[in-house]
């Protein structure tokens, strides 16, 4: 059982230094179970050590004598202001790191001013997550029931959320062996996934197979709420999206977790910049650590980053607490290497001070 008093999470803060000091703290927190959970791809993990690899195969160049001033991390997406751009990606099951779960990301969110990707398989409801008063996005797997996916997108609507984030790089479940060593395949007892129908156990959920273009026609229908695709790899898919009206686009293999042997997000980038021309705003998620890695993403093309297990590892080590702090790491990261890039804001690193 964790440990939830204010001294005891201000403890297990002490020693964090940087975002990677998280993931070993809550390595020692965490049932081994879920760490393999959190921490796991697919198969055998190719992609998730490209994600951070890529980051670590690019070298910046800094510009001098620019006097740029304290640097301004604050940005614009989709309409919609936040403290810096570096999202919190969706990612599933919040209550197995923490007993508050989403509320206590949102809460951190809230206090950070960082827009929060609420995932459809939250273990607390949508509304409860905005109750936080987060800057709030919703991440939908479309269900083929699209009644049922409707009914989500209202309570999105409903809740003040400001943007769908579509995933859409999930027409199975990516085969995960940690977890099938481990015979996870369904939360424990007391948990379930609170947006959905029924008793909200996860073998309810389908990732179908069949969910297509026509599919995003009629949700970009349904709602005039601003829809991004998550999950997007191909130059090809990204000119698709912005044809059938996508706002957004997040550049993403799912953290490694669904096709293994993909390519880095990173190394998707550039060329998916060029694709889009502007036309849409494109994220990017995917092995993305440190301040200098929101750099290099800003350079080579994103206008924001989304973190994932980061933050998982930070709600693990001190629920609400850990999540600030590690918001405030990524800011204070991001601050110091736009500085001593020579830029005054993020979006000003250009992409020929990224280098191989
Ligand atoms: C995810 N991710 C994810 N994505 C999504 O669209 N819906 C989801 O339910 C989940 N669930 C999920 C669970 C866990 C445990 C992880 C680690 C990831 C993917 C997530 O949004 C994001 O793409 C990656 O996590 C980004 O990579 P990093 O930051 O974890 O390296």
């Amino acid at each position: 059982a964790v440990d939830l008093t204010a001294a005891s999470t201000s403890e297990a803060l002490d020693d964090i230094v940087n975002v990677r000091d998280f993931e070993a703290a809550a390595r020692d927190r965490l049932n081994r179970v879920h760490y393999d959970y959190f921490a796991s791809g697919a198969q055998d993990e190719v992609t998730v050590a490209a994600n951070e690899a890529a980051f670590g195969r690019r070298a910046l160049i800094p510009r001098v004598l620019r006097g740029p001033g304290a640097p301004a991390l604050e940005t614009t997406l989709l309409g919609q202001p936040a403290s810096m751009p570096v999202l919190i990606a969706p990612t599933a099951f919040h209550r197995l790191a923490w007993p508050e779960a989403e509320v206590a990301t949102g809460r951190a969110a809230a206090a950070a001013g960082v827009i929060m990707i609420a995932a459809m398989l939250s273990t607390v409801t949508v509304e409860d997550i905005a109750a936080t008063g987060a800057k709030l996005w919703l991440q939908l797997y479309v269900q083929p029931d699209l009644a049922f996916t409707e009914s989500l997108v209202r309570r999105a609507e409903a809740a003040g959320c400001g943007a769908l984030v579509v995933t859409v790089d999930s027409p199975a479940l990516g085969r995960n062996e940690r977890g099938d060593r481990n015979d996870f395949h369904d939360l424990p007892p007391g948990m379930r996934c609170a947006n959905m129908g029924g008793d909200g156990h996860v073998r309810d959920v389908v990732l179908s197979p069949e969910i297509s273009w026509r599919h995003l026609d009629w949700l970009r229908r349904t709602t005039s709420l601003p829809i991004l695709l998550k999950g997007v790899l191909h130059d090809a898919d990204a000119r698709l999206a912005v044809e059938h009206g996508a706002d957004g686009i997040i550049v993403s293999n799912h953290g490694g977790r669904q096709l293994d042997t993909t390519p880095a997000s990173l190394d998707r980038l550039p060329l998916i910049a060029d694709a889009v021309a502007g036309r849409v705003p494109l994220l990017l998620d995917g092995g993305v650590r440190r301040g200098t890695d929101v750099a290099k993403a800003l350079a080579l093309g994103a206008q924001a980053v989304a973190v994932g297990r980061p933050v998982l590892w930070a709600l693990a080590v001190a629920g609400e607490a850990g999540v600030r702090r590690l918001l405030e790491l990524m800011r204070g990261e991001l601050a110091n290497a736009v500085t001593l890039l020579g830029a005054g804001a993020p979006a000003d690193v250009t992409r020929d001070q990224v280098v191989p």
